[in-house]
């Protein structure tokens, strides 16, 4: 990996924009240079004053009608679901027994796990996701498979295999001391091997024992640089079926919390129906929350209150949840998220949107020192967009003033046809034919 440089527009954000319109918490350089060495962000600057420092001879690519943003986080995904996307009308706990476990299922055989990372992986680089918070299935070559078609991208990957030993069919069950070994020894294989790290990763609480939740815990607690990521009140039904199997606990959070779950590093994804005592606990612990809107409105499970968990202090992420969502496109989850916000009284600003879509997801996932922007020092991670990628978009982006303005009509005008190209430090990853 050699000194290269990218000269195009560039925009990204040091830290959350909060809600003004125009943030100096955004860096926006309408005619920027990106300089990337050995796969990290040497410089960012504006394109005049830095290419008279570059050292002879290097190479210079240039998107002088793109622009360049980091490139999405995605902190809730099921690779495994590939397959179930777009299935019709149930909602959660039919969708599922009738989809989703007949579909994971088939992960037990390493070919057709292989084969499905391999479509998967580079289904993310064609959105623009460069890095990633995974679900496998039970089995633990299903998560061998993802981690090793990560592997040969050079993606940043995060990934674990599910742990339930209950209330799911027996053709999907492990056992407290399995789930433990296998996720042992997959955090032995895989943990930090380049870019890739393991997420300890019991479904949720429905679905694993006492016993088994114990063993995660210990896990987590054994090995502190872990993840920890689940599934958290998605849906009115399942909460209640919580608090049936679980009578001691004070909320759903605290059965999590009594396992010791609760944690930095741990990712709720969804974490719809919490309580003040949940979010004052969250954010005590630095846990985070995975918003996934896509999911949440095609299964029908609720409306995740952004504005108060942000006012609160907590950590969300951003996540497509693949299958239950709809998109593996980070922009149209962005779209579907300022829609959710809205009916709940909060106007995400397209800046922290972009935020949203990259740097909270790492600060939720505790790597902000690594991925999420484009200061030097970064893993040289980014997408190149394209604001007239339709006709539509073309017409509405050449009458934008600003570029918060191009960026919103993206979010709600575009998918994976913004999408020119994706580098994962520095290197081309996917380029739109
Ligand atoms: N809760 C437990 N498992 C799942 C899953 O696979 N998808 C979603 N959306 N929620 C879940
Ligand atoms: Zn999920």
């Amino acid at each position: 990996m050699s000194v290269r440089a990218f000269r195009a527009p560039v925009l990204h954000c040091l830290r959350d924009p909060g809600d003004a319109p125009d943030s100096e918490h955004v860096e926006h350089f309408t005619d920027g240079l990106l300089v990337v060495n050995g796969g990290k962000v040497a410089a960012l600057g504006p394109a005049p004053a830095l290419l008279a420092k570059l050292p002879r001879g290097t190479e210079v690519v240039e998107f002088p009608d793109r622009l360049i943003v980091p490139g999405f986080i995605d902190t809730h995904i099921h690779y495994v679901q590939t397959d179930v996307i777009a299935a019709h009308g149930k909602q959660l706990l039919e969708w599922l027994e009738t989809y989703t476990f007949p579909a994971e299922r088939r992960f037990a055989d390493a070919a057709h796990a292989a084969e499905v990372a391999e479509f998967f992986v580079a289904e993310l680089l064609r959105n623009g996701t460069t890095s990633a918070l995974v679900l496998g299935s039970v089995h633990a070559v299903s998560v061998d498979a993802i981690f090793l078609a990560a592997e040969r991208t050079g993606m940043r990957l995060i990934a674990g295999k599910v742990m339930m030993d209950r209330n799911c069919p027996a053709y999907l069950r492990d056992t407290p001391e399995s789930g433990y070994a296998e996720s042992r020894s997959l955090i032995e294989r895989w943990h930090k091997r380049e870019r890739l790290l393991y997420a300890v990763t019991p479904r949720f609480a429905p679905t694993s024992s006492d016993a088994q939740l114990q063993r995660a815990g210990d896990l987590a607690r054994e090995h502190d640089d872990v993840y920890v990521h689940t599934h958290l009140a998605e849906n009115r039904e399942e909460v209640e079926w919580v608090r049936k199997l679980f009578p001691d606990a004070r909320s759903y959070l605290d059965v999590y919390d009594r396992y010791g779950l609760v944690r930095e590093r741990s990712m709720y994804a969804h974490s719809i129906y919490l309580d003040e005592a949940d979010r004052r606990r969250f954010v005590e612990t630095g846990a985070a929350v995975s918003f996934c809107p896509t999911c949440n409105l095609f299964i029908g499970s609720g409306l995740f209150n952004l504005g108060e968990a942000w006012r609160q202090g907590m950590r969300v992420g951003l996540g497509t949840d693949v299958g239950g969502g709809t998109t593996f496109n980070m922009l149209q989850v962005l779209n579907e998220a300022y829609k959710v916000a809205q009916l709940c009284d909060f106007n995400l600003s397209p800046l922290r949107a972009l935020y949203l879509g990259t740097l909270a997801g790492a600060e939720a996932l505790c790597l902000a020192d690594r991925i999420g922007n484009l200061a030097p020092g970064k893993e040289a991670d980014f997408v190149v967009l394209d604001a007239a990628a339709t006709p539509l978009l073309a017409r509405r982006t050449a009458a934008a003033r600003k570029v918060s303005e191009a960026l919103f009509a993206m979010i709600m005008l575009g998918d994976d046809r913004c999408v020119a190209a994706t580098y994962l430090q520095g290197e081309l990853a996917y380029r739109r034919p």
